[in-house]
């Protein structure tokens, strides 16, 4: 039999350092101006030097471990979401798993860019829903700023730092009289357009030498305006399907939760799905795009704010390299 799988607890960690777009006009061609009308992007975190993306996961495990009133070794399965892993092997997945201290699980990292998150929160309710483990702690975390060229203003100021994640429990649907839980997803992906936005360096095509070092290839190449398009297009279409499958009408969600790059792109989504501004969280401009990490910031933000709350109707949605995309349709538990 089947297994209901709750989200129990959240936890985020961003760095302290604020790097503003006013600081962005002092070493690029660019301005406050064009940023915030052309992404919504007023700011975002960058990671202490020598902060390593598994420490960010680290303090945002732990926050959220303690809410659950849980001890690290209760894990038994740990995903990490990320295209800016600590090393190329092994998985951040499993620095953090050392980190913890936890003995117990099988941990591995999960690389689908900005649909890192919804893929893995995904994979993890697969693993849970049929019975084979209790906990899964599903973590987002990116180090953009390693990735972005500094000299690069076509895409470094979209970027940013942090990690966020959720814990996830399996629970006998006669446990679970409310009906929480994750309850049904769409995933999609599209190979034949990954050299639209890309790293095209560091891996086995394209070793690193100091050619590829030179050419500036071990950061971000990308089209933005055909993402642009397909991100709208294929995170409307995301989201009209899960809500198909789950035979639930847009009026009766509390919350759509969008992965975070650009102000616009959420904001032509809302539009399409014709769904009121206010059910649409934002919070891109406070932190700018961190990849996998900006679901579950999201989540995290509006459930210690008090606005996401137990028996809340959720609907995630997500666009990135791949080309990926995807839902998932939630029902929020009772989180701590
Ligand atoms: O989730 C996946 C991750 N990536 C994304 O989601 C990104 C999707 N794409 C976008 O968000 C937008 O395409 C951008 C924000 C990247 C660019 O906005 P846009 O409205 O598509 O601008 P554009 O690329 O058409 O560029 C317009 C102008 C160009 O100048 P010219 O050719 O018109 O003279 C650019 O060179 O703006 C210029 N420009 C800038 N100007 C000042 C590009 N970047 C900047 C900048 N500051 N930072």
């Amino acid at each position: 039999m089947f297994k209901d799988v709750i989200v129990r607890s959240s936890g985020r960690y961003f760095p302290e350092r604020v790097f503003t777009n006013k600081e962005y006009e002092a070493i690029l061609d660019t301005s406050d101006e064009w940023i915030v009308e052309r992404t919504g992007i007023k700011e975002r975190r960058l990671a202490a030097p020598g902060e390593t993306v598994s420490d960010m996961a680290l303090k945002a495990s732990l926050q959220c471990l303690e809410r659950a009133g849980l001890e690290p070794d209760d894990v038994e399965l740990i995903i990490v979401g990320t295209v800016t892993p600590d090393t190329i092997f092994p998985a951040t997945a499993n620095w953090l798993q050392g980190k913890l201290g936890n003995t117990r699980a099988w941990s591995f990292d999960l690389n689908a860019g900005c649909s890192g998150y919804v893929y893995s929160l995904n994979t993890a309710y697969n693993m849970l829903r049929n019975g084979q483990h209790r906990y899964a702690l599903v973590v987002g975390a990116e180090k953009m700023t390693a990735l972005s060229d500094m000299t690069n203003r076509d895409h470094c100021v979209l970027f940013g730092d942090g990690a966020a994640c959720l814990l996830l429990e399996a629970v006998d649907p006669a446990e679970n009289p409310q009906g929480w839980g994750i309850k049904d997803f769409y995933l999609q992906s599209d190979g034949s357009l990954g050299n639209i936005l890309m790293q095209t360096a560091g891996g086995s095509s394209h070793p690193s030498t100091y050619r590829t070092v030179r050419n500036h290839q071990h950061f971000v190449e990308m089209q933005g305006q055909p993402v642009f398009k397909n991100a709208v297009r294929r995170m409307y279409q995301a989201v009209i399907q899960v809500l198909e499958q789950v035979n639930v009408p847009p009026e009766e969600i509390d919350w759509f939760v969008g992965h975070q790059a650009n102000a616009r792109i959420i904001s032509a989504t809302q539009r399409r799905l014709g769904v009121p501004e206010e059910k649409v969280y934002m919070n891109v401009q406070r932190y700018g795009n961190t990849t996998a990490a900006t679901i579950p910031c999201c989540l995290d933000e509006l459930a210690t704010e008090g606005k996401l709350v137990a028996g809340h109707k959720v609907v995630l949605f997500t666009f990135g390299t791949g080309f990926t995309w995807g839902s998932t349709y939630l029902v929020w538990g009772e989180t701590k």
